[in-house]
């Protein structure tokens, strides 16, 4: 059973085919047209995703030299509208034509089993899900079993790293590039807030403190201390992260956590992850941002349950994991 991945929730093109001999082919790409726009501007990716989402399909075919797949996975939610329309009518109308089953995919439980790409996890385990659009704790009790523990009052974690850099002057998307600014600063140097809020998360209250210490010093601290601002702000968002974690760890005496999602990407992250006295799991960098081939093996164990989805199949912007039954007419 060869099962297509399709992913278009955001700024990232992914198709990728997941078989019972694991992970045949996953291609991604991401969006470059929203750089000038220090933002993803909707209506372009929705527009992008539909001119490159054909060319990628027949690159994966061809490279795992098949004519077609036996099922289309699709990623419905959570996401932007359009994106997420665009991804979900090619996957409807290609599975029409092929005849073969539709399974529509959480975004979210894709991130949540995405740890599963690079080998056997054991549940139940506790997943940290941080990304530009998310950021939430949750208990994996078993297979399509999840809790969510806590998540984000306002900003995502991703969201506020990629915010700060622009505000610290280093473009979009600068995540990336915070976290290697922030390698020759001094993570003491400016004292950021790290909310106490149980097992939930806020990046807003962060955002706005760099934000205004960045107007108070003006240029001239920007040109003098931006590796000690940039390492000041990644040292209290990470720590922000790792305490939520070690709480969760806490209260439900599970001590196997799966970091996910683009922030996963972090190194200075991983590396205080890997220090604490419970067992840490990272997906491969590749696995962490949004790509194809979650979407693809969440396809997989679904349709392998008896999960499929009617071709009346809409687009869910909102989704939650909680909701992910309503994508569903099982067998
Ligand atoms: O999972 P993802 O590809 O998309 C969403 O589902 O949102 O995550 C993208 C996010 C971006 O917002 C970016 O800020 C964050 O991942 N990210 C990073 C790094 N690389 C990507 N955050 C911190 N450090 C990084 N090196
Ligand atoms: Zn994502």
């Amino acid at each position: 059973m060869r099962v297509l991945g399709i992913e278009t929730s955001c700024d990232e093109t992914g198709v990728a085919l997941f078989s019972e001999r694991g992970l045949l082919v996953d291609l991604t790409r991401t969006q470059d047209i929203h750089r000038a726009f220090g933002g993803v501007v909707p209506e372009l990716a929705a527009r992008d995703h539909a001119k490159v989402l054909p060319l990628l399909l027949r690159e994966a075919l061809k490279s795992a030299e098949i004519k077609a797949p036996d099922a289309v996975a699709v990623t419905a939610g959570p996401g932007l509208a359009g994106a997420l329309a665009v991804g979900v009518a090619f996957a409807k109308t290609y599975a029409q034509a092929l005849g073969v089953p539709l399974i529509g995919v959480n975004h979210l439980e894709a991130h949540v089993l995405s740890v599963l790409l690079d080998g056997e996890v054991e549940f139940p385990f506790l997943v940290l899900l941080a990304s530009g659009g998310h950021t939430e704790i949750i208990l994996a009790e078993g297979l399509f079993s999840y809790k969510v523990l806590g998540r984000t009052l306002d900003d995502a974690a991703g969201e506020a790293f990629d915010k700060v850099a622009k505000i610290l002057g280093l473009g979009y998307p600068g995540a990336a590039k915070l976290e290697q600014v922030a390698k020759s600063g001094n993570e003491e140097a400016f004292e950021f807030p790290v909310p106490q809020l149980g097992l939930n998360f806020s990046y807003s209250g962060l955002k706005t403190a760099v934000y205004y210490q960045v107007k108070r010093g003006g240029e001239e601290l920007l040109a003098e201390r931006l590796p000690d601002l940039a390492a000041s702000f990644q040292r209290a968002a990470i720590q922000q992260l790792l305490e939520v974690a070690k709480r969760a760890v806490e209260e439900t005496g599970v001590r196997k956590l799966a970091v996910v999602g683009g922030v996963a990407r972090n190194s200075y992250l991983r590396g205080k992850f890997a220090q604490e006295d419970f067992e840490v799991v990272f997906p491969s960098p590749r696995f962490s941002t949004d790509n194809g081939a979650m979407v693809a093996l969440t396809g997989f164990l679904r349709l392998k349950e008896g999960f499929s989805s009617p071709l009346t199949l809409g687009v869910y912007p909102d989704l939650t994991l909680e909701d992910t039954s309503l994508l569903y007419a099982r067998d």
